[in-house]
């Protein structure tokens, strides 16, 4: 299965929940997401068996990787037992998660025991002061890090850490989190500032380019780049020559990589979208709900990805919005 572009489909991002503990504001600020905004009401969300059968003719049409995101996906009730149901399917051979880390101390085992084979965890400073302005939340990094700690114990690795940096708010940062994370197993990827969605304020200003952040750190500490770790993969990956570990970059502002795109992400209620910045999905909660067998559920993904010819950060290259019309949100649709 090809899309209009030639890519195949071999990844799938599921959000299990729109909701989250943290308010970033590069992704839920607070104005939007207030005690007003309307979340999925619980009969709207997918269930875990309907997951796990969207999952099942997915992977028989390919897809290997299965990320499960949010908002944040620890809100979900009993997420382990999902956990259990996709890492049974025949054909999946990489189930990770997206967690920002505040739940992951107390459920990393758990996980692990169901058959989680490595998590993500978002941290964007290790600095008080600039992760409480990263996550508009009294959020202390310490917790984050005990999060990032259990999962490495409980053998979720190798555990990547993801920072998002922002020009003004946390780029001091930079090389505090480098420093940290270098001589340790985890990984650490400086992410680009994204323009997802359509209420998060973005301004190319507040981009740090990836060229710039790598400048930065091989001043200190002299790198060498590597050979993609898989076909398609986001982050451009690094080593330091002395030995000091691996590190990533990822640079969709930049330098995008919709060329080799393989991704479709699944929201929390049954939208397939084909592109993070597309406008809509389409709904497959209407075939699972509505009757329809595997055999429908297959022809229906096929034509959806075979009419794909999403490349939204190509065509943006960093300047003005090419597409004014509302975006899906990052909370929805998990990243
Ligand atoms: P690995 O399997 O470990 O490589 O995971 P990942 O890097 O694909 O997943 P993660 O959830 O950690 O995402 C890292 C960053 O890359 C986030 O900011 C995502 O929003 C971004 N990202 C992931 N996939 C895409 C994509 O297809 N397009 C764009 N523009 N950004 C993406
Ligand atoms: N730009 C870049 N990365 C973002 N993330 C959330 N919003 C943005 C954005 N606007 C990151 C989160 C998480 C990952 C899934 O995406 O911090 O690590
Ligand atoms: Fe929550 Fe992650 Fe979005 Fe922050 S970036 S608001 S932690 S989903
Ligand atoms: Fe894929 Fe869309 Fe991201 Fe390009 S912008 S890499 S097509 S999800």
């Amino acid at each position: 299965m090809l899309d209009r572009l030639q890519r195949p489909l071999r990844d799938l991002r599921i959000s299990v929940t729109d909701r989250c503990n943290l308010r970033c504001p590069y992704c839920m600020p607070r104005e939007v997401f207030g005690e007003g905004f309307r979340f999925l009401a619980r009969e709207e969300l997918l269930s875990f068996e309907e997951i796990t059968r969207v999952v099942t003719v997915m992977a028989a049409s390919g897809v290997t990787k299965i990320r499960l995101t949010g908002g944040e996906p620890l809100l979900r009730r009993d997420l382990e037992r999902l956990v259990e149901m996709l890492a049974r399917v025949d054909g999946v051979s990489d189930l990770a998660l997206t967690t920002n880390g505040l739940l992951l101390a107390r459920n990393a085992a758990r996980l692990r025991d169901a058959g989680l084979d490595r998590v993500t965890v978002s941290l964007d400073a290790l600095d008080p002061a600039a992760l409480r302005s990263m996550s508009d939340s009294p959020v202390s990094p310490e917790r984050i890090l005990e999060g990032i700690e259990a999962a490495g114990d409980a053998g979720l690795a190798p555990v990547k850490v993801n920072m998002v940096v922002r020009r003004g708010r946390n780029d001091h940062s930079v090389l505090d989190m480098a420093a940290r994370f270098r001589h340790r197993p985890e990984i650490i990827r400086f992410i680009e500032f994204m323009d997802v969605g359509s209420t998060n304020g973005w301004h190319a200003a507040e981009v740090v380019p990836a060229g710039e952040i790598l400048s930065t750190i091989e001043a200190r500490w002299p790198l060498q780049p590597l050979a993609p770790a898989r076909e398609g993969e986001v982050a451009t990956r690094y080593r330091y020559r002395d030995g000091g570990g691996e590190i990533g970059l990822i640079h969709s502002v930049s330098a995008p990589f919709c060329g080799s795109c393989t991704r479709a992400r699944l929201s929390a209620d049954g939208q397939l979208f084909t592109c993070l910045f597309a406008h809509g999905g389409h709904d497959l909660r209407g075939v699972l709900r509505g009757g329809g067998g595997d055999l429908e559920l297959e022809r229906r993904l096929s034509e959806i990805w075979e009419a794909r010819s999403d490349r939204y950060s190509a065509e943006r290259s960093g300047e003005s919005d090419p597409q004014p019309a509302p975006k899906v949100e990052m909370s929805y649709i998990g990243g």
